[in-house]
Formats: C-alpha cells, sequence, structure tokens
C-alpha cells in the first residue's frame, strides 16, 4: 500500500470512529444485504465521512461509483483508498477542470445507475441533459444539499423532472445540524487555516442567515468577532438582530468588514459596488455551493494585479492601491481550505443517505417524479440513535400526559 492510499485509510478509519449511526446501518447491512444488485452513482464530495457512506452501501450489496460535487474538494488520499481498497471505483482529483469535473460525472452514470446521490444536482442535470437514455433504468434519487433541492424543485416546476428525488437536505436531522453546526464550525477552520487570522477583534460579515449563516455567525461570535449579518429575508434579518448581531444591508457592511463569508446559496451577492468601498486587506469568502456569491469576475476586472500569497489565498490589486484577498477561489472555504463537516454531523446527513436509499430500493413506493421529502420515521430514527451514541436519556410521555395532549377538556 503505497503512502498516499495509507494516509486515506487511516484517515477513513477515523472519521468512522465518530459516525455511530452509520456504523450501526453498516453493521445490520452486513446481515441483511438489502441493497443486494442495486447500482448507486454517487455525485458527493470527497472526504473521510463521504468515504463511509459509500463503504456502508457496499457492505449492504450496492454497486457504487462516485466522483467529485466540487472540484476543490476533494481528497486525493481518500480517492486513492476507495478505488485501491475498498473497491469503490472513484472518478475525482483535487483541482481538477471543469472538462475533467464533467467527464468524472459520465464516468460515474457509465454505472447504469438505478439510484443517484448527489450534492447540488450536476449528476442530475448531466443525466437529464446529456444521458437521457438511462433515465428510464432510474429508480430515483437523493439530495444532499440546499442548492440542489432549489435547482431539483425548479425542474419539477417546470415539468421536466424525469425522476423522483428525496431531498435528503430537508430533513431536520440534516439540515439542522449539518448545515448549522457543520458549516459554522468548518468555515471558521478553513478561514483559520487558509489565513491563520485572529477572529477575536474581527468585524466578520455573514451574508446570509439561513441555516449555514447562523452557524458561521455563532461560532464567529463565540470566537470574539464583531458579526454583522446581512440578510433579504424580514423573518431572517430579525431573528438575526435578537439573536444579537448587527443587521444592515450590503452598501453599509461592505464598509465595516474585515472578513466577509457569503452563506446564501445565490448568486453575486457581494457584487462590484461591494468592492469598491471594502477597506484595504478585506477577505472574501464563500461556503454556500457554488461559487457564483461573490462576483469575481467583476472582481477580477477592477484589479490591476493578482496574485498568490498564501495556498487558498489570492491577492487582487485594485486601481487604487487597495488589496483585497478572496480565500480558495471562492469555493465552499470549508471543503477547499478545510476538511469539511465533521464526522460526527455527517453521521446524521448520511445514516439519511443511507436509510433513504434503503427505503426506495425495498419498500419501492409509488413516487411520482417529484421532490420528497425523507420519511418523518427515518428522520425521528436518526434522531433517536444519535441521542443513545452520545448517551443522552430522552424523557417519555406518561399515558396521563399523552391522553392531556391528545384532549381538550381540561382547562383553568
Ligand atoms: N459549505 C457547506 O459545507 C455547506 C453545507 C450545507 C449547505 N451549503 C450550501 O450553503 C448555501 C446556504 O444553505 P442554507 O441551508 O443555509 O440555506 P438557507 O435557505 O437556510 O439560507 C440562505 C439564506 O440566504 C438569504 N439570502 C438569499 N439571497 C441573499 C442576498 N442577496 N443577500 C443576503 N441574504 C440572502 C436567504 O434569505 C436565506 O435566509 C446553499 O448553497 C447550500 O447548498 C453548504
Amino acid at each position: 500500500m503505497n503512502a498516499l492510499v495509507k494516509r486515506g485509510v487511516d484517515r477513513i478509519t477515523w472519521a468512522g470512529r465518530g459516525m455511530p449511526v452509520l456504523g450501526s446501518i453498516r453493521e445490520r447491512w452486513q446481515k441483511e444485504r438489502p441493497l443486494e444488485g442495486v447500482r448507486v452513482a454517487a455525485c458527493l464530495h470527497v472526504t473521510t465521512e463521504t468515504a463511509n457512506l459509500l463503504i456502508t452501501l457496499k457492505e449492504g450489496g450496492a454497486e457504487v461509483r462516485l466522483c467529485a460535487s466540487n472540484p476543490l474538494s476533494t481528497q486525493d488520499d481518500v480517492a486513492a483508498a476507495l478505488d485501491e481498497v475498498y473497491g469503490v471505483a472513484t472518478f475525482a482529483v483535487r483541482g481538477e477542470d471543469r472538462d475533467t469535473y464533467y467527464e468524472h460525472i459520465h464516468r460515474v452514470l457509465d454505472l447504469k445507475p438505478h439510484v443517484t446521490m448527489d450534492d447540488g444536482a450536476d449528476l442530475v442535470n448531466v443525466l437529464h441533459s446529456d444521458r437521457r437514455e438511462l433515465l428510464d433504468g432510474v429508480l430515483a434519487g437523493t439530495e444532499e444539499t440546499t442548492t440542489g433541492v432549489i435547482r431539483l424543485k425548479a425542474m419539477e416546476r417546470d415539468g421536466v423532472l424525469e425522476c423522483p428525488i428525496i431531498a435528503v437536505n430537508d430533513a431536520r436531522t440534516k439540515h439542522m445540524f449539518d448545515n448549522r453546526y457543520g458549516t459554522g464550525q468548518s468555515t471558521i477552520d478553513g478561514l483559520l487555516r487558509a489565513t491563520n487570522l485572529l477572529v477575536a477583534g474581527t468585524t466578520l460579515v455573514v451574508v446570509g442567515y439561513g441555516w449555514c449563516g447562523r452557524g458561521v455567525a455563532a461560532r464567529a461570535h463565540g470566537m470574539g468577532a464583531r458579526v454583522v449579518v446581512v440578510e433579504v429575508d424580514p423573518l431572517r434579518a430579525l431573528e438575526a438582530t435578537l439573536d444579537g448581531y448587527w443587521v444592515t444591508d450590503m452598501e453599509e457592511a461592505a464598509r465595516m468588514g474585515d472578513v466577509f463569508i457569503t452563506t446564501t446559496g445565490n448568486i453575486n451577492v457581494i457584487d462590484t459596488p461591494h468592492f469598491a468601498l471594502m477597506k484595504d486587506g478585506a477577505m472574501l469568502a464563500n461556503s454556500g455551493h457554488f461559487d457564483v456569491e461573490i462576483n469575481l469576475k467583476g472582481l477580477a476586472a477592477m484589479a490591476r494585479e493578482r496574485r498568490k500569497v498564501r495556498e487558498n489565498v489570492e491577492e487582487y490589486l485594485l486601481e487604487d492601491g487597495r488589496r483585497l484577498y478572496v480565500l480558495a477561489e471562492g469555493r465552499l472555504l470549508n471543503l477547499a481550505a478545510a476538511e469539511g463537516h465533521p464526522a460526527q454531523v455527517m453521521d446524521m446527513s448520511f445514516a439519511n443517505q443511507a436509510l433513504c436509499v434503503e427505503w426506495l430500493v425495498t419498500k419501492r413506493p409509488s413516487l411520482e417524479r417529484k421532490v420528497y421529502s425523507v420519511p418523518e420515521e427515518i428522520d425521528r430514527e436518526i434522531a433517536r440513535l444519535k441521542l443513545a451514541s452520545m448517551g443522552v436519556r430522552l424523557e417519555k410521555l406518561t399515558p396521563e400526559q399523552e391522553q392531556y395532549l391528545a384532549s381538550y377538556s381540561l382547562g383553568t
């Protein structure tokens, strides 16, 4: 075993220790083999946690192929170990160009999948455009992230979605934990690894106060940053205000920030007029799914010179002499500059993926070409298993309390 593969195996094993819920599914599947004969095409971030999911699917009997869901998030040691040790054909190289990225999606689809597993809906997009001949064989798919679910719901609305998809992101045991605590912690981790910045005393602007934004804001605040939030949704802006943050529009925030982190899933939320207002030395990063949140083309057009000053830090020298720093090419900071979410939180996200695939292939529910939520019983079961793995005791309703909650006769 070469050093790269060995490192991959060690890291995958380490992550597996933090994923007891997925581990319990794997143990059961080793005996029951519920996915025997099922082909799964997966387009996910190639990380140690993803490796544990794919090994679980394989031990459940599935044939699996994997490609990356982002060109910069692949961990090459994990890809090598999956390929050579765990028998999961993996098509991904960190830093691959756009053509290679799509070529790899095609290689995964060559498997002729029964189930697709996506993070951002790129695989399903290729399936619906260049590889339509495979659609007949697809039973259903799953989608991991907010942006992917938005794209798939748009396809459903336009009547072009050709297979049912389970929106794993909509499970509460996914977005309430993965997006908030996972993205929150690992985005700060990415910021620190890229810059070694002292967060205390820094004015850190979070654009988008959704599940991810809440997490980033809370963790940055915990480390002593002065957190500023920019939101377009009045309820979320109100929530951020009552959570104690300074809430304002992008124009004012642009003048205030030392560090900007976007978590909106939207395009050009930091745009050229904002760059013009920023302090010399401001840092710009994104933790939303695609690298479209910061208008990098616009910034490049304003720059006199660009150069890499550290791993994952690029300096844009503007005409007026100010320097702005873009982290990880505006791609998901937590995955490009750090290791992505901790295993303990991906345990729940990927337990959802695993149990949804099992539900699809064993129950064979009659599903339409729509985006579905994760069945409630799966969501609650994962919460129960996670609590048990953490040794947390759960109170039970007494029969009297159950009856009281179901009745309206008792009052003052
Ligand atoms: N980095 C990761 O590992 C990771 C993990 C999970 C999700 N994601 C991605 O992060 C993004 C956000 O996910 P989420 O679950 O927090 O979504 P969400 O819908 O809960 O939150 C997004 C928020 O952004 C706000 N917003 C939209 N446009 C805006 C604008 N122009 N200015 C300010 N605010 C704006 C929305 O009102 C919303 O409150 C998605 O692209 C998702 O796929 C990344």
